[in-house]
């Protein structure tokens, strides 16, 4: 199967397992839940399913198995974008080429969808079917996304993104802001695919590790470089507003060629981390081809 092939296979399954999460929710707070059904599925790259799907499939993982952990973990980036476009974080007015949450509906409807889909993606955790004998692994999948998703991970990688507005910061407290607001998400996905297999070395499971944590720094250095040098109309969300909240980015701190060539490294250094494992990576390698020279 070819990129664009897999990619929109893990498209189709992800979007067909959160429209029937969506779909049975009953009506008592309709509005709500039109904002998490616009926010969840309006459009949006499905990154993380397909790194869920890639690595899971790579290790022997049953396609099945995987469908729970790839809706849980993009109900929980939905929420993260809800909130990070709201007036008291990003500002913005423009998303996945749609209105923003809070802008088509409201600022409270915004806030509440954010929390609504964070506790729905624990719901789709605990209530998806898995394999009778991976059934102790729940547990371990909640954990993951639990830890990710909170204070050591995206939420606390948020905070420091908005400490860091209009201050300088050095490379190494950018590294770990962006580690933790983008970078744990994409580390999750990979180790939930882990958590799934039935046998891997620890020396393979470090490789993979090193891989997501790589590519998960790396995909929002390519985010703010897009920032710059994106087009709005292709990111489908506004260019040029870190420029204009003076966040802390890549290319605020390094200068764009700089950040460019760092994130060159970054491929490579993901490239390596892969050659490392004695698995089929041709998925990954597509798929960190895509994180690097994607557009949108
Ligand atoms: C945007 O994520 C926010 C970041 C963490 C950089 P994506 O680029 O994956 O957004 P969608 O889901 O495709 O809209
Ligand atoms: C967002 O980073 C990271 C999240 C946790 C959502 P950005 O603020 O750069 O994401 P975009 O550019 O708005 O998608
Ligand atoms: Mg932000
Ligand atoms: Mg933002
Ligand atoms: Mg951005």
């Amino acid at each position: 199967m070819n990129l664009s092939t897999f990619q929109q296979v893990s498209c189709d399954t992800v979007n067909s397992t959160l429209s029937q999460v969506i779909n049975s929710l009953p009506d008592h707070a309709k509005t709500l839940k039109q904002a998490m059904e616009y926010s969840l599925l309006m459009g949006g790259k499905r990154m993380r399913p397909f790194l869920v799907f890639a690595t899971g499939k790579m290790l022997g993982v049953k396609e099945s198995d995987l469908q729970g952990p790839a809706a849980a973990i993009e109900a929980i980036h939905a929420f993260s974008l809800i909130h990070d476009d709201l007036p008291a974080m990003d500002d913005d007015a423009l998303r996945r080429g749609q209105p923003t949450c809070h802008i088509q509906f409201d600022e409270a409807t915004a806030i509440l969808a954010g929390d609504a889909l964070q506790t729905l993606a624990f719901e789709i955790l605990c209530n998806h079917p898995l394999s009778h004998d991976l059934a102790l692994k729940r547990i371990d999948l909640v954990k993951i996304i639990s830890q990710a998703a909170g204070y050591n991970g995206m939420c606390g990688g948020q905070a420091m993104d908005l400490a860091a507005t209009g201050h300088s910061v050095t490379q190494q407290q950018l590294e770990n802001l962006h580690s933790k607001k983008t970078g744990a998400l994409l580390i999750a996905c990979v180790e939930m695919a882990i958590t799934l297999a039935s046998e891997i070395s620890a020396e393979n499971r470090q490789h993979l590790m090193s891989y997501a944590k790589i590519i998960g720094l790396a995909f929002q250095v390519q985010d703010d470089i897009l920032d710059v040098v994106g087009d709005s109309s292709v990111l489908g969300k506004p260019q040029g507003s870190d420029q204009a909240q003076l966040k802390s980015t890549y290319p605020a701190l390094l200068g764009l060629e700089q950040a460019q060539r760092y994130l060159e490294d970054l491929q490579q250094q993901a490239l390596q981390a892969l050659r490392a494992l004695p698995y089929n990576t041709q998925m990954l390698v597509s798929f960190t081809d895509f994180v690097i020279h994607r557009h949108y």
